[in-house]
């Protein structure tokens, strides 16, 4: 394994860097990933990013939420194309990247969103280019969570944005991600790569579901590199500060769910066309004060993507979804998505919600969020099931791509039952008892994994990714992200609550399964429960400080 002094690796293969970085942040029992090991509150960072010097344009509230039922969160045909006019992507934002409420508690008040965060610092922006409205031309905006408004970053000449439409020869809009990553390594330090791109993945999955209330779908631009993204975005005219630097993650065309096929890339000349553009705004302060953690600025660097031959991803048929309908609609299931802070540990959850819930991870075509394509599945669950009703309590397996079933078998421990617990799902008891302790202990002892109805671990073929293309060690986080975003909405829809788990002990959770190598790891972890109150928090409206605009 390579070692990594000062987050510098001389002469190694590029692959190896995402390979030494995720080693070396491991937390294990009784040693944690470095960390600055304290809260400096001085210079936490800001959560909200502005551009000062932009023309600002406010958006409008949805003064009623789209009336799709849970059923078609997921899925397309009951969603009717909206216009791509500003109030809509206005609709699209506020359900996705918007705020979701604010929390008072003993002098102090922080907002939340509708995208969770790790440590709730939100490392993730927005930018969008949007085509011409009646009373504007097209523009590249930042969006401003905090103000609920377009930040117009650059004009877009027609003669730029027709290229942009006849590339992908229909109407729709672009829209990137990207990450601050000092937002996350104020608090945690070397592991906050890991966390930024589980953010992304969230972000992702839910612009993907909010777009389809619009009656939209994302499509993943698998070809573009972020250097062609950064372009588009004009980053490379900003006048960054060191370690406050927006790094492309993604980008995205929105175009109508009734379109069949969208180009993957992004031609020449629309890149050319938009690296001659000129950019305005100053990006804020977010810390007086800012640590460098080269280790994050080496795995950036090594994990950036290149150009690359478009490709489509075909998720092949399946069967349909099993439905449990919930009785909340989309917009509501979207709004009220937290994390538990504290699981009460009495509630249980019928063992077919179960079933029709982990049916929902599985990636299908035209199905929000995966038919954004990001790859084929990658990411596995395992299950520990504290407290399903008609199952036994026990270590489970979900294969969420049936060809690494045998590999992951023949990896792991020779004992595991490997008993298909339902036909027609690929759910696996591997072993019987109750797993509560365990799940909490690995958990980085936090008592919400154990507590609950079940918790898990996203399991993620590991080492051929990576070997193969370094830059889809983002993408592995990224997938684990969208699944975690599923996972919290399914568990409000089921009258449960789920929460992100990005804090746990590598490999013991590798030990559990009987992995000795990295053809697989844990990304992320996750639990579902019914939550407990904290009847210290008073709970404000998402947009109280813009009443006004309401
Ligand atoms: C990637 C990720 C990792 C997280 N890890 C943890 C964790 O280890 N423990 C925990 O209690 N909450 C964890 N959370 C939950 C966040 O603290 C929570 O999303 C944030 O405080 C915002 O609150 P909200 O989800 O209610 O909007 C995680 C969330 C994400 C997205």
């Amino acid at each position: 394994m390579a070692t990594l002094e000062q987050g510098g690796v001389v002469d190694q293969p590029a692959y190896m860097h995402p390979i030494a970085y995720h080693e070396r942040t491991k937390h294990n029992f009784g040693r944690f990933a470095k960390s600055p090991g304290y809260m400096d509150w001085q210079n936490q960072p800001n959560p909200f990013r502005s551009y000062a010097g932009c023309d600002s344009l406010p958006l409008k509230f949805l003064q009623e939420d789209p009336a799709a039922d849970y059923r078609d969160l997921y899925h397309r045909k009951n969603n009717r194309p909206q216009p791509f006019s500003m109030d809509n992507v206005a609709a699209l934002l506020e359900l996705s990247l918007g705020l979701s409420a604010w929390k008072s508690a003993a002098g102090n008040r922080w907002s939340l969103r509708m995208n969770p965060s790790s440590g709730n610092l939100h490392p993730t922006e927005c930018h969008l280019i949007l085509p011409p409205t009646s009373s504007s031309e097209s523009g590249l905006f930042h969006y401003n969570a905090f103000t609920h408004s377009l930040e117009l970053r650059a004009r877009v000449p027609a003669e730029v944005w027709r290229r942009v439409i006849q590339h992908f020869g229909t109407e729709g809009f672009l829209m990137a991600l990207t990450s601050i990553f000092w937002r996350e390594s104020w608090k945690y330090g070397e592991r906050a790569f890991r966390y930024c791109n589980h953010d992304v993945g969230h972000a992702l999955a839910a612009v993907s579901f909010a777009a389809n209330l619009q009656g939209w779908q994302v499509k993943y631009l698998n070809a573009v590199a972020d250097e062609q993204t950064a372009t588009l975005l004009g980053f490379d005219r900003v006048a960054w500060v060191a370690q406050e630097e927006e790094c492309p993650e993604l980008l995205c065309f929105v175009c109508s769910s009734e379109i069949e096929a969208v180009p993957r890339d992004l031609s020449s000349d629309i890149v050319t066309g938009f690296s001659h553009l000129s950019v305005t705004g100053k990006p804020n302060i977010l810390s007086g004060e800012r640590v460098s953690w080269p280790i994050i600025e080496t795995v950036a660097r090594a994990t950036q993507k290149p150009a690359t031959d478009a490709t489509v991803i075909d998720f092949g048929p399946r069967d349909a979804c099993r439905e449990v309908v919930s009785s909340l609609g989309a917009a509501r299931i979207i709004r009220q998505r937290r994390s538990a802070l504290a699981f009460a540990g009495e509630k249980s959850l019928a063992r077919e919600r179960f079933f029709a819930l982990l049916d929902r991870t599985v990636a299908r075509n035209r199905h929000t969020p995966f038919d954004v394509e990001l790859s084929a599945p990658s990411v596995h669950l395992m299950i520990f099931v504290h407290n399903v009703e008609g199952l036994e309590q026990g270590l489970y397996f979900f294969v969420r791509n049936p060809a690494d079933a045998e590999p992951i078998r023949s990896l792991a421990r020779k004992e595991f039952l490997w008993r298909q617990v339902e036909q027609g799902l690929p759910l696996y008891l591997l072993q019987t008892g109750d797993f509560r302790r365990l799940a909490a202990r690995i958990s980085c002892d936090q008592e919400i994994a154990g507590y609950g109805v079940f918790s898990l671990g996203m399991i993620a073929r590991f080492r051929r990714i990576i070997r193969e293309n370094p830059y889809r060690y983002r993408q592995l986080f990224w997938e684990s992200g969208m699944l975690g975003q599923i996972l919290y909405l399914e568990a409000e829809a089921h009258g449960l609550r789920g929460t992100g788990i990005g804090c746990f002990y590598d490999d013991p959770v590798h030990e559990i399964l009987g992995l000795s190598d990295n053809s697989y790891q844990s990304l992320y972890h996750f639990t579902v429960g019914d939550p407990i109150e904290d009847r210290r928090l008073t709970t404000h409206p998402p947009y109280m400080h813009l009443q006004d605009r309401r």
